[in-house]
């Protein structure tokens, strides 16, 4: 099967500074990558490299079957990202309409009228994440967690074949970080690929396919089972932590470096 990400030996660095250092790793279907690691650690540069935003200074990287650093452009038609703790101004009078609707223009370009096919493509996504009864309704009149939750419908709305997600569950509400993961696992397994940055691994250790431990290198690898070692995730922590299983699903303690 052709691999959803393929990465050999990337180094990425910011003025000289490598940021990433020889990453490999390989995704295959059904693929949610859940990328974690410390602050620092590269995992916002990763997903702007998957994205083609940023240039390595070696290595290689294929996406979808396309290499990254020929076709920026094609993938970027084909990748939805939804960058880190965006804010959009509680000032500006979006609506949420308008808020999913931006996602059907990187398919098509700015500058003109939205399609029927736009409007319900976008409604579409807004159902997906359990807001579609928030269609007309002021974007900043939303909490937090459903704010994210749009801005995640946004990023379905261009229909994806993978999906980036900068630590989508950061100051978000138990009920949706528990959509949000729905979701992604629901889209893994109709075949889009997703990569999701966290910093707290415990609510996504039963859900993913892969695990990436990530500190500049890559730390650990694999099947979320066989990364959970105490060993390997304190190195990715910086830190001792311990994990804690209570029946078939695993804590991770005192793994998160954010204050
Ligand atoms: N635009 C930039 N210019 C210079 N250094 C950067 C830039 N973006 C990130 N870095 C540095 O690269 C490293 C990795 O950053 P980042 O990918 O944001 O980590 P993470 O998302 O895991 O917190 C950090 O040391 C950070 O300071
Ligand atoms: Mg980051």
């Amino acid at each position: 099967m052709r691999p959803v990400i393929l990465l050999e030996n990337v180094t990425v660095a910011y003025n000289g500074e490598p940021a990433l250092m020889k990453i490999s790793f390989k995704v295959e279907e059904p693929s949610f990558l859940v990328v974690a690691g410390p602050n620092g650690a590269g995992k916002t540069t990763l997903l702007k490299t998957l994205l083609g935003l940023l240039k390595p200074i070696e290595g290689k990287i294929v996406v979808l079957g396309i290499n990254v650093l020929k076709n920026p452009l094609r993938v970027r038609k084909l990748v939805g990202y939804v960058p880190q703790r965006e804010r959009i101004d509680p000032s500006m009078p979006m609506l949420v309409k308008d808020v999913v609707l931006m996602g059907r223009t990187t398919k098509t370009g700015l500058g003109r009228l939205f399609t029927k096919e736009d409007i319900e493509a976008a409604k579409k996504a807004l159902e997906l994440v359990g807001l579609e009864e928030h269609w007309d309704e002021a974007f900043s009149h939303l909490s937090g967690g459903q704010q994210q939750r749009v801005l995640i419908a946004r990023a379905l709305a261009s229909n994806p074949k993978l999906l980036l997600l900068d630590e989508p569950l950061s100051g978000v509400d138990a009920l949706s970080q528990n959509v949000i993961l729905g979701v992604l696992r629901e889209m893994a397994d109709r075949g889009t690929g997703v990569v999701m940055v966290t910093h707290d691994l415990n609510p996504i250790l039963e859900l993913a396919d892969y695990i990436l431990l990530l500190n500049k290198r890559v730390v650990g690898f694999g099947r979320p089972n066989k990364i959970l070692s105490r060993e390997v995730l304190s190195e990715a922590y910086n830190r001792s932590v311990d994990i804690v299983r209570v029946g078939e699903t695993c804590f991770v303690l005192g793994g998160d470096s954010h204050a």
